[in-house]
């Protein structure tokens, strides 16, 4: 799969996929997208006083998500974040320089952090800072093997149910309840009456929220206590 750089109408890039006819983010704004499901309805649901947040991101595509939590953490230096990301088909490195998140993020400081997770190894832990650790697994969702009961926090980041049917199933949703915590949050874009149903069915509790601009809503799983 050969990604095209396409600019979203916040300004901000995403990646087209034209095998699945698919973006990488929502045309209507890859940050805004992203700030609102993933940051908004996710991370800043999570308390904030828990010293050690382990997540969990499916798909890692353009780092966009991770450098964005990232930066949401600055502010609480007290934190250390555990940030794994499963991707099945990494972007070259080159591809990665070309997105332009640190300009639109005005966060022109933090390019060198925005590098390292793009440069760094995968499938090892790497201090890319004192405080946010990251571990790329090179690996489809399918395969991957997930600790159980580890993760606070799920971004479930996967292409379309109507492109990438095989990852909303009940077999992948089972493995992202069993890996999160208990009270542990999965949130995803995707608002799909299937999909919200296949994920009760596992056992989540599902709320349907706001969705970014140009959505109406989205989906926020929690695994019950
Ligand atoms: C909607 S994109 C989102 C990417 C990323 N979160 C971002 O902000 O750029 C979906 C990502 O899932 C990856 N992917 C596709 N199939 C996969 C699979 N079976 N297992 C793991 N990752 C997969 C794609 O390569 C892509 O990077």
């Amino acid at each position: 799969m050969n990604p095209t750089l396409v600019t979203t109408a916040d300004g901000s890039h995403s990646l087209y996929i034209a095998e699945l006819s698919e973006h990488y983010h929502s045309v209507h704004g890859a940050i805004q997208e992203s700030e609102h499901v993933f940051i908004g309805a996710g991370l800043e649901a999570v308390s904030s006083r828990i010293p050690y947040l382990h997540l969990l991101e499916m798909g890692f595509g353009t780092g966009l998500n991770a450098f964005l939590t990232y930066l949401a953490c600055l502010n609480n230096p007290a934190r250390h974040v555990y940030y794994t990301a499963l991707e099945a088909y990494p972007i070259d490195t080159q591809t990665a320089l070309q997105l332009n998140y640190t300009n639109r993020l005005n966060a022109h400081a933090h390019a060198p952090v925005f590098e390292a997770m793009h440069q760094c190894a995968w499938n090892s832990p790497v201090a890319v800072t004192p405080n946010f650790t990251l571990t790329k697994l090179c690996t489809t969702i399918q395969e991957a093997t997930l600790p159980t009961n580890a993760f606070h926090l799920i971004y479930f980041d996967a292409f379309a149910p109507s492109a990438q049917p095989e990852l909303w199933t009940a077999t992948v949703f089972e493995k992202m309840y069993q890996a999160l915590l208990p009270d542990g949050l999965l949130t995803t874009y995707c608002a799909k009456g299937e999909v919200k149903r296949t994920l009760r069915n596992v056992g989540f509790t599902v709320q349907s929220l706001p969705g970014p601009i140009g959505k109406r809503e989205m989906t926020r799983a929690m695994k019950p206590a």
